[in-house]
């Protein structure tokens, strides 16, 4: 067996890689899968909180699957056990075989370190491919690296856009899919966007969105979390507020802004916040009305018993604004964009700028006219079924014979 001498290029043709010198890493060039007996080892790649709730049930089901032997990687790009440990324990995650252990940085210094630590794995596992999910530094990295040792790449969450180039999630969106060669789309949004970019249909599969097969794997066990007699809040009607993004925390004028709107609808509902750790820091020098109250981040568990109580949730993450669509729960986004249209075309979730003014517009609109959505399609619970499918058709022609 020689699973290491040649690589696939993308123009498919088999060429022998020419490195030299000491540090320079030997080809793992693997494209074409693993012999017959073997199965196909999957890198799976984890870094930020988004990440887990994503990879959790497509992990569970390579698990299961002969075919299949997954092998887990964190990068520590969260690394706090409220932003990390504790998702992995709630969503069933095992300890993954490899930490990279990179934590915080600049965008460079955190993608670099995240290259050249994993860089060793890659070369260590030789995998089949490698599958990152979502849009952070973490999946563009990993994808990069494996792209450049001759390794397939898996995208799940792929083809989505917000057409916001100032959004370091969209750079890293863009580079992902451009290289990956299995990308996996959660909404019709995704396969238009990627058809326009020249994607390959065959590399593109409408599998659904792996992050509702989390909640709703979950909700049960969540809604029986003591969170609501715990704050007090069993019964009550509130609203929930996350915030986190660069565009919104890290400049204190939009950062007042929001504030202002969350003050004034504070005094009609209360609302409860837990605090992303690049927001804490922002908000100690900001005098907090009575109606808001902070807390530190939440456990999964607890976050999604908390939402699907909720009155209204105002935010400006991803993941939310498809969580509140799937459970019917509004959503006004705190952005003037969004990469998930289906949420606001489909569903509850409305686009409520970052000014002062916009928040509280959207939020009267809410008021006045509620939307009561409907949950997109193949939102159904079955995506890592879907995604399974997938992979095995993508490997289907990549046995090396023995
Ligand atoms: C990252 C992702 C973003 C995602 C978000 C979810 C990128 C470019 N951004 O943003 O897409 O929506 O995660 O949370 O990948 N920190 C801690 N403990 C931790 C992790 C971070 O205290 O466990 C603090 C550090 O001070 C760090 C800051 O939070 O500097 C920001 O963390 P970072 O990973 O750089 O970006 P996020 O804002 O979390």
């Amino acid at each position: 067996m020689n699973r290491t001498s040649t690589v696939q290029n993308e123009g498919q043709q088999s060429q022998t890689l020419g490195f030299r010198g000491e540090d320079t890493p030997r080809d793992v060039g693997n494209n074409r899968g693993a012999p017959l007996n073997e199965p196909f080892c999957i890198l799976c790649v984890a870094g930020a909180r988004p990440n887990f709730m994503k990879l959790a049930p497509l992990f569970r089901a390579l698990d299961c699957h002969p075919e299949f032997r997954p092998v887990l990687v964190h990068t520590g790009q969260h690394y706090d056990d409220s932003m990390s440990g504790q998702f992995f324990r709630e969503l069933g995650l095992p300890l993954p075989s490899h930490n990279l252990e990179v934590g915080s940085g600049s965008h460079a210094q955190q993608t670099a370190e995240i290259m050249k630590r994993f860089e060793g794995v890659v070369l260590e596992e030789r995998p089949s491919a490698v599958l990152v999910v979502g849009d952070v530094n973490s999946t563009a990295a990993c994808a990069l690296v494996s792209k450049k040792l001759g390794v397939s790449v898996i995208h799940v969450e792929a083809g989505l856009r917000s057409f916001d180039r100032s959004m370091p999630e969209e750079i890293n969106r863009l580079v992902t899919d451009a290289i990956s060669d299995l990308l996996l789309v959660t909404e019709e949004s995704g396969l238009h966007n990627l058809e326009k970019e020249g994607v390959g249909s065959e590399k593109i599969h409408f599998v659904g969105n792996l992050m509702i097969d989390s909640l709703f794997f979950h909700l049960e066990h969540a809604r029986s979390s003591p969170i609501l007699d715990e704050l007090g809040l069993r019964g009550e009607r509130f609203g929930v507020v996350t915030l986190h993004r660069p565009s919104n925390v890290d400049d204190a004028v939009q950062l007042q802004e929001i504030l202002g709107a969350l003050q004034v609808i504070s005094e009609d509902l209360p609302l409860y916040f837990p605090v992303h750790p690049r927001t804490r820091v922002r908000l100690e020098s900001q005098k907090m009305s009575p109606g808001i109250r902070l807390s530190e981040p939440l456990g999964y568990l607890d976050f999604v018993c908390l939402m699907s109580n909720s009155a209204v949730v105002l935010t400006d993450s991803g993941g939310i604004q498809e969580e509140t669509t799937a459970l019917g729960i509004p959503c006004l986004t705190l952005r003037n964009n969004t990469e998930r249209p289906i949420t606001v075309d489909e569903g509850t979730n409305r686009l409520a700028g970052t000014s002062q003014e916009s928040i509280l517009a959207a939020w009267q609109e809410m008021k006045s006219s509620p939307k009561p959505g409907r949950v997109p399609k193949l939102w159904d619970g079955n995506a890592a079924g879907r995604s399974m499918v997938a992979m095995r058709g993508f490997f289907s022609q990549r046995r090396i014979p023995n």
